[in-house]
């Protein structure tokens, strides 16, 4: 039997290359090595009360772009988050197991009571209660995530251990958090600083469905520098991040020529940034196709849903009857 590994994204519509490698390419890899459950989170989203059609819209496409990626639900289990009500009962339960105090100390809830303070309901704050249970109903043990979510991993074996505690069972196991060692997870933004992220605004930012003519427009406008005086002296952050970003679609020759050129203090930043549009775009068109095909096939993507659906609840379900068992809650 295969090693069982879950992960969520939340549907956030349009995904760019930043969402791409972080999670997709694990996604993809994993599809054949374990027995994959990904899924679109959109009850965790709801902590920021969406209009309906927006979540609708945003549910679809983000199918529709991991579909468009290599995600093959012949290969894993692909589904919709609300399409498994069991996760909801089981929320239910394992909030008993998760203490106020906990749950107020974790970072990304004191970030968001800080960043959207008139906001702050307690669907935020037991955002790990329902990821842990997200984990845990499929009894996963590898779960594909970034650093940032490494404390609610660690949160998910504490929930899991307590349960197990409370009622004198070894039922839950613990999971971990999981990346190929050698992905390549994070994906520079375009503004010269850090990593790509819509929240630096909508040009810093490639989106997979990008036209050749946006690509190469927003990274003709990344910033470099003057160029190295002399020799061997180091690249600044903005350069670095024209060579990672060239990393991830150039040929090995190449990032050997401009690194070079760097070198000789020869570097032409404006035909850098050429070579890195044209690349982008041959790396990103065969993904814009696909995502136009299966937009177009809503049969196709009604069945996905279907079908992931049924194999997540039945996985699902399992869980939540022998939790009712354990638990002493009458089985209706
Ligand atoms: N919290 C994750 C994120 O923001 C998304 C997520 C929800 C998730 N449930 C999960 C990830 C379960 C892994 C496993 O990226």
């Amino acid at each position: 039997m295969r090693e069982i590994a879950v992960s969520g994204v939340r549907p956030t519509g349009k995904q760019h290359l930043g969402n791409y490698l972080g999670a997709v390419v694990n996604f993809v890899r994993m599809q054949e090595e374990y027995d994959g459950y990904f899924f679109i989170a959109d009850l965790h989203s709801l902590t920021t009360h969406p209009r309906a059609a927006d979540l609708q819209a945003n549910v679809r496409q983000t199918l529709i772009e991991y579909l468009a990626c290599g995600l093959d639900p012949d290969k894993c289990t692909l589904f919709v988050q609300s399409h498994v009500p069991q996760i909801s009962e089981l929320y239910l339960i394992f909030n008993m197991f998760a203490y106020d105090g906990e749950l107020h100390k974790v970072p990304t809830f004191k970030d968001k009571v800080r960043t959207q303070p008139d906001n702050v309901n307690a669907g935020l704050l037991t955002y790990p209660v329902l990821m842990a249970v997200d984990i845990l109903i499929h009894h996963a043990m590898k779960v594909p995530v970034g650093k940032d979510q490494m404390q609610h991993i660690e949160m998910t074996r504490n929930f899991g251990n307590r349960f197990n505690h409370t009622y004198g069972v070894e039922y839950f196991k613990e999971p971990i958090g999981f990346n190929y060692g050698d992905a390549p997870l994070s994906v520079p933004s375009l503004d010269g600083e850090g990593k790509m992220s819509k929240s630096k605004g909508e040009n810093t930012v490639i989106y997979l469905m990008d036209e050749p003519d946006a690509i190469r427009k927003k990274i003709m406008k990344a910033p470099s520098d003057s160029g190295p005086k002399e020799p061997g002296q180091p690249k600044t952050e903005a350069v670095q991040n024209l060579f990672d970003l060239m990393k991830l679609v150039s040929k090995p020759d190449v990032i050997a020529h401009y690194d070079q050129a760097y070198h000789d203090c020869a570097i032409r930043y404006g035909d850098m940034k050429k070579q890195i549009a044209e690349d982008m775009t041959v790396f990103l068109t065969p993904i814009r196709e696909r995502i136009r095909e299966i937009s177009a096939d809503q049969a196709y993507l009604t069945r996905v849903m279907e079908e992931g659906g049924e194999k997540a609840r039945a996985s699902a379900q399992k869980t939540v009857t022998e939790v009712r068992e354990i638990i002493g809650l009458k089985s209706r």
